[in-house]
């Protein structure tokens, strides 16, 4: 993707002319483009709508030269023009202000030493807007969006632009914290690797201003710009204030959406798998092959995201080295207390040194991170952070140790294998997969999220009891544990409640 500082890459004709035919534009529409190029969007209303009325501006006047063959066309730049001061028009139909602004963000331009930025006192006062501009990276394409947002917002007019499905996410979000007079929006699903040659979700996102109807944050999805009339897959928006992904299916279980009884996880991180994490042979071994005989009280049984997914959370495949209980602790002391793994970890120290996150400066030679006590707990309720859908899986000891997560899970750590095993049936129960899925954008890189699960209030879900003890039992004897049921029955609706105790 040509992705230069000024998000350089024009629209294919052929697609500027579905997303306004997508518009149904009226004949005595006003078109404005505010990054117009070479005034794809403006040919394209000059098409579908010959009598409108068409207006552009652009940074490049050789782009601007060639674009004026579709309307008035003037060189400026949108970040030093408040457009609704700088343009003026001849006729009165409805607004649409449309085109593809630049998909780069801040951080891409601050990298190429580009200047080509929002100055950052545009926005002072404007709520959102500016704490936006204050984030170390924004997408540019957003502001851009957000600025024709609140400049028009005293009038109805539509937006339709192209942009990632992750900006039109955060726009809806800005404008209903904004109190934006949003009145609904659609987004079309592009193929952005057809049309742009980016491997990035991308839209054709139509947004209707208009403060005389009731403030709408939802926005419908459609599968493809190219089968608009097919109906929308669902809808997604800000409810009660909150971003859910399925506006519909959220309201049977919003109940749920609240605080999690207990805190949720993330894995052990190390950053170096050739020396950390070994092969179960079922002894120990480096990937090599080569058999080690380490201090056994360092050597945990390990599981990654991909085991809990598949199912794998019961074989022993892998152990990873421990070398201190807690982040920061000391490990010199281990040339005394474990004089082999002193040994394998000097040998292999030049990789240790070497890695890069800043996590580890200023730290212990051989430190990890992302553990405490709750590493140790002997039972977890543990889901993938990478896959895209929902699975808890229990997770018992194995090999009478422990079970260490790596850093791309998210777990609960528990002392009473009955109380992991609950949790596990309440959040696998269908109740919970629906708030889940109400709540998640799967084509994020990482969709389950810490910050997602600590939503999910266990003792609110509208569960089936006697489902959920059924599963429990199930997962318990997969899992060895010995299930007493009157224990499960007082923990539905007390999860948290110290009725047990988890692992803090
Ligand atoms: C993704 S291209 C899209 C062009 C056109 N809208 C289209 O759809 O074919 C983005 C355009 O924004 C222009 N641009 C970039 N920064 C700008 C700025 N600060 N002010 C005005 N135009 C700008 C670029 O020159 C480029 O032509």
């Amino acid at each position: 993707m040509p992705n230069n500082e000024f998000g350089d890459f024009q629209t294919p004709l052929a697609l500027a002319l579905q997303c306004l035919k997508v518009l149904e534009l009226p004949g005595d529409a006003r078109l404005l483009e505010p990054t117009c190029g070479v005034g794809s969007f403006l040919e394209a209303g000059a098409t579908v709508s010959p009598a409108s009325e068409r207006q552009g501006l652009e940074l490049h006047p050789e782009y601007a030269e060639k674009a004026a063959r579709w309307g008035r066309v003037e060189v400026a730049n949108i970040f030093h023009t408040r457009l609704p001061d700088h343009v003026s028009w001849t006729t009165d139909g409805p607004l649409y202000v449309v085109g593809n602004p630049p998909w780069v963000t801040s951080a891409e331009l601050n990298r190429m030493e580009s200047d080509n930025l929002p100055p950052k006192e545009n926005f002072k006062g404007a709520k959102g807007l500016d704490a936006l501009l204050g984030s170390s990276n924004f997408d540019v394409c957003e502001y851009i969006l957000l600025k024709v947002l609140n400049e028009y917002r005293a009038e109805p007019f539509t937006l339709g632009m192209l942009c990632k499905t992750q900006v039109a996410r955060n726009v809806i979000e800005y404008a209903a914290s904004s109190g934006m007079p949003l009145a609904g929006a659609d987004v079309y699903r592009i193929d952005s690797m057809k049309w742009f040659d980016a491997g990035v979700d991308a839209c054709w996102f139509v947004v209707h201003v208009d403060s005389s109807r009731p403030a709408d944050y939802t926005a419908r999805i459609h599968g493809d710009v190219f089968a608009p009339e097919e109906s929308a897959e669902n809808r997604f928006g800000v409810v009660d204030g909150r971003l859910v992904s399925d506006v519909d299916r959220y309201s049977g279980v919003r109940v749920a959406d609240g605080a999690s009884p207990y805190e949720w996880r993330s894995g052990m991180k190390h950053d170096a798998s050739g020396v950390f994490e070994l092969v179960a042979t079922p002894a120990p071994a480096t990937k090599e092959g080569v058999a080690l005989d380490l201090e056994a009280e360092f050597v945990y049984p390990f599981l990654k995201s991909t085991d809990i997914f598949r199912g794998r959370h019961r074989d022993l495949t892998k152990w990873v080295i421990v070398p201190q209980k807690t982040f920061g602790a000391e490990t010199a002391s281990l040339e005394l207390k474990a004089p082999a793994l002193w040994k394998y970890l000097n040998a292999n120290g030049e990789a240790l040194d070497g890695r890069k996150s800043s996590i580890y400066r200023n730290r212990p030679r051989f430190s990890v991170f992302g553990h405490g006590d709750y590493t140790y707990a002997p039972y977890k309720v543990a889901v993938s952070g990478l896959h895209k859908k929902p699975l808890f899986q229990l997770v018992a000891p194995l090999n009478n140790q422990p079970v260490v997560l790596d850093d791309t899970c998210y777990f609960l750590p528990f002392r009473e294998g009955v109380e992991a095993a609950v949790v596990t049936a309440v959040l696998n129960s269908q109740p919970c997969i629906d708030l889940i899925e109400s709540l998640v954008f799967w084509d994020s890189k990482r969709p389950i999220t810490k910050k997602l699960l600590a939503r999910i209030d266990l003792n609110q879900l509208p569960y089936d009891s006697g489902l959920v003890c059924e599963s429990a039992a199930k997962y318990a004897a997969a899992a060895d544990i010995p299930f007493d049921e009157s224990t499960a029955r007082k923990l539905l609706g007390a999860f948290g409640a110290v009725v047990l105790g988890p692992v803090s």
